[in-house]
């Protein structure tokens, strides 16, 4: 067991500004692990126990240094914020570079988490998220993929969505892909799963899904975040538009990075289930929290983070006037949640 035994080999988090390196980077230090950190640029927040390194996945001269004698390297970075059509490519190069320098220095497992492979043909931003676990699975490292679909909290780009479009829009009308179905996990539920990826037997590379305890259609996920706001969603379902249609439309409610929303959402045209649970049952930590427990969380933590100056402003009037037109919902409190849906079984 390596949890607890400080003074170790390091674990690297890249992407540890991200939303989710962000919470694994305590998540592990409080396992007494020593943790070195990389992002392309210097962040203020980090903790100063955290030994950070400059790297750029796309530099493969960036590598060796953050590599070097490292155990466990934890892979959190993605290319799709980047604004340029050929992230795909770019995504792909990064893994296979960061697959081989890995090798090079030494590293005895990599952590990747990426995202539920859909049922039907998979979006831009989906399929290159599941051709970078390939590429890390076929590489000399040992790699754990973990899939998960939407992750609960704040600062997360597919929660931001979520959340504006249950909040802002006083009279929304749903579009199709609302059907669509998934399980969302709680940040903290993911932060277990990852933390637990340091220890789960790997003979050789294999992937999992890490889904939340609750299968979930869009539309319930919007109406359980609006009712936690005191408010329900006429039901009204539009038979368009397309994905590509309503990421446009979302561009005007949500606060996400535009790039963000225009690949999250074109992923929204099929289920995202879980093949399986069988993550939960090999590590013995099933998912604790429900969705609305998690959003609960996620829309406290949002208040408190509001930004300052005229954007700040701008929000709490803006909420301010969408709750006095918004419809209501009766009694004002959150419905009960639909009992967990259990995962299916693999093979
Ligand atoms: N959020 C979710 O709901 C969700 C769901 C399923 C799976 N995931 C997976 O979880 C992982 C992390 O996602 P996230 O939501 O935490 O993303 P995020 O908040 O957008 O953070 C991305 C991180 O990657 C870093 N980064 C981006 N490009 C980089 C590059 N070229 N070189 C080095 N670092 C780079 C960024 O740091 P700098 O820009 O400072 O360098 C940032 O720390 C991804 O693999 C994603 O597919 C997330």
């Amino acid at each position: 067991m390596r949890g607890g035994e400080a003074g170790r080999r390091p674990v690297l988090v890249t992407g540890a500004t991200g939303f989710v390196g962000r919470a694994l980077v305590p998540a592990l230090l409080e396992r007494g692990l020593a943790v070195r950190a990389t992002t392309r640029v210097r962040s203020g927040d980090l903790d100063p126990r955290v030994e950070w390194v400059q790297a750029d996945v796309t530099r493969l001269a960036d590598l060796p240094a953050a590599l070097q004698g490292v155990e466990t390297a934890y892979f959190l970075v993605h290319g799709m914020a980047s604004g340029r059509g050929n992230y795909v490519e770019a995504e792909r190069r990064s893994a296979a570079g960061f697959a081989r320098e890995a090798e090079r220095a030494g590293v005895g497992r990599i952590v990747y988490l990426g995202g539920v492979a859909p049922r039907g043909r998979p979006s831009r931003h989906l399929a290159s998220r599941l051709a970078v676990g390939e590429i890390l699975r076929a590489g000399p490292v040992r790699t754990l993929e973990l899939r998960a679909s939407m992750i609960v909290g704040p600062g997360s780009a597919s929660w931001r969505i979520v959340r504006d479009l249950a909040m802002r829009l006083p009279a929304m009308v749903l579009p199709a892909w609302a059907r669509s179905r998934s399980c969302p996990i709680a940040l903290e539920d993911a932060i277990r799963a990852l933390v637990a990826a340091l220890d789960v037997p790997l003979a050789e590379s294999a992937w999992y899904d890490i889904p939340g305890p609750e299968v979930l259609s869009v539309r319930e996920i919007l109406e359980q975040v609006a009712a936690l706001r005191g408010r329900s969603l006429p039901a009204i379902e539009a038979p368009l538009p397309h994905p590509r249609i309503s990421a446009l439309w979302l561009k005007l409610v949500s606060d996400a990075p535009w790039e963000v929303v225009r690949e999250l959402v074109q992923g929204l045209s099929h289920d995202l289930l879980p093949r399986d649970d069988r993550y939960w049952a090999l590590t013995g930590l099933p998912p604790r929290t429900r969705f609305v427990e998690a959003a609960r969380r996620a829309l406290a933590e949002d208040a408190g983070r509001r930004p300052g100056g005229v954007r700040g402003l701008v929000l709490g009037v803006e909420e301010a006037l969408v709750d006095r037109l918004a419809p209501r919902q009766r009694g004002g409190a959150a419905p009960a949640p639909a009992p967990p849906t259990p995962h299916p079984r693999r093979g």
